[in-house]
């Protein structure tokens, strides 16, 4: 028999979040328990503020009780065995964390802001969960600060779908005090062009506006550009025309990536580009296939809209046909749905993230944070990325200057207490 869990298994794995998914569940009893819908219509019940101060007190205990459950896990990862904790066995998709997460103390700061425990009939969402995931990252970063290294995904994140990063997007003053701050800036996109000219149309907002501050020359150059995921590296250099240097690839690349052998890139990029050609021809896509040295996408023909499930029907099979291939066992590619496109890229978010850490002279996953959209486990390539650092998950341009304004504020706080 075909369980309801089975279907939604089967159908939708790749589409939740296992540990948000938990935390909703948790989160979800004391809502049942404690607000009180009936007080809408009968005004002599409990008043809105006693509820919301006896579910604020509910929730926060249930991030108290998951903030130390996270906590165990990590101690069973410093003895190399994660894979025995109690977090383990509840969310088996977990992985390893780089810091602790103040989930107590960021489920208040939210609570303050988007009134969860005053609601009664909307219980505790995912973008709640998500939302108090990415406070809690930053405010343990800032505790344990300096923040080292924060990377940004392109589209969605910096600016909307394949738009450009325009001298009005308010992201870029943000990114400019992080910089005078000390922290180095990586743009870890999978845009992958290999000129510093494409990159300069598309981020030229943010590299003028640095090339204006008053910054030194050094503090300039920590700004570096990895697109194709992890393929072309450019520096900000205030004397170039784009203002972006290539770096050649024998400059940074790390010893890993010195394994990935020409005719493995070609095999595996003409593997995925007939998945590719198959499924716009059976699913009657107006789909031009796009072929790079590092990646092979599809791009709609002439301002043509896909469906979403279109998109991901695309990624899974592409995803699915070169996992089961023997190249693709040797060589990482990142498969995704880019919102109107779909990509093969060589390498992932991971590798760029990792060659950005060393590049600045070895910044530990701990003291970096990545800023991405997509974080799915299958179709996204944001999600790689938390194989080398903290990250946080946002869910369009506005949220990323939330959190940006939010690490500042954070970050001024524990200027005073240190002070
Ligand atoms: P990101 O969100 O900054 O990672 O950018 C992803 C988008 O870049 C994709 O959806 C594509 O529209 C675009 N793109 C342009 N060239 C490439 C490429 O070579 N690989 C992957 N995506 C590309
Ligand atoms: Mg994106």
């Amino acid at each position: 028999m075909t369980t309801r869990y089975r279907v939604e298994y089967a159908l939708k794995t790749h589409r939740r979040d296992q540990l948000i998914e938990w935390i909703k569940g948790l989160l979800a009893v004391p809502f049942v328990l404690h607000s009180q819908p009936t007080a809408v219509f009968e005004p002599q019940g409990q008043s809105v503020e006693k509820q919301a101060s006896v579910a604020q007190r509910r929730y926060a205990e249930i991030f108290r009780d998951v903030e130390e459950i996270i906590n165990d896990h990590i101690e069973h990862q410093k003895v190399g065995k994660p894979e025995r904790s109690k977090l383990k066995l509840l969310v088996p998709s977990v992985a390893n964390f780089f810091t602790s997460l103040a989930l107590h103390d960021a489920f208040i700061w939210q609570d303050q802001r988007r009134f969860i425990s005053n609601r009664r009939f909307v219980p505790p969402s995912f973008n709640d969960v998500r939302l108090v995931l990415n406070t809690a990252q930053v405010m343990s970063l800032v505790r344990t600060g300096p923040l080292g290294l924060v990377t940004f995904d392109g589209d969605v994140t910096l600016y909307d779908d394949g738009q450009c990063l325009t001298q009005d997007n308010p992201v870029i003053g943000k990114i400019l005090r992080l910089m005078h701050r000390g922290s180095k800036i990586g743009i870890v996109t999978a845009a992958g062009y290999t000129e510093a000219k494409r990159y300069y149309e598309r981020l030229f907002g943010l590299l003028t506006a640095i090339q204006e501050s008053q910054m030194s020359l050094e503090a300039k150059q920590s700004l570096i550009v990895m697109g194709g995921e992890s393929n072309y590296c450019f520096q900000f250099d205030a004397n170039s025309p784009d203002l972006l240097r290539l770096i050649p690839r024998d400059e940074w690349l790390l010893k890993e990536m010195m394994l990935w052998t020409e005719d493995d890139i070609t095999e595996l990029l003409d593997i995925a580009e007939a998945s590719l050609r198959d499924t716009v021809k059976n699913m009657r896509m107006e789909a031009t296939v796009v072929r790079k040295d590092r990646a092979v996408g599809i791009i709609p023909k002439h301002g043509q809209k896909f469906c979403r499930e279109t998109l991901e029907e695309t990624v899974l099979i592409v995803q699915k046909i070169l996992d089961m291939s023997e190249v693709g066992q040797r060589l990482p590619f990142c498969a995704f749905n880019g919102g109107n496109d779909v990509f093969v890229d060589i390498g992932d978010k991971s590798w760029g993230v990792l060659a950005c850490q060393r590049i600045f002279g070895g910044i530990e996953g701990g003291k970096t944070l990545h800023v991405g959209d997509q974080f799915l486990s299958a179709g996204a390539n944001d999600f790689k990325a938390r194989l080398a650092c903290t990250t946080a998950w946002i869910a369009n341009p506005l949220e990323t200057c939330q959190l940006l304004d939010e690490i500042a504020e954070l970050d001024e706080m524990q200027q005073r207490k240190t002070r």
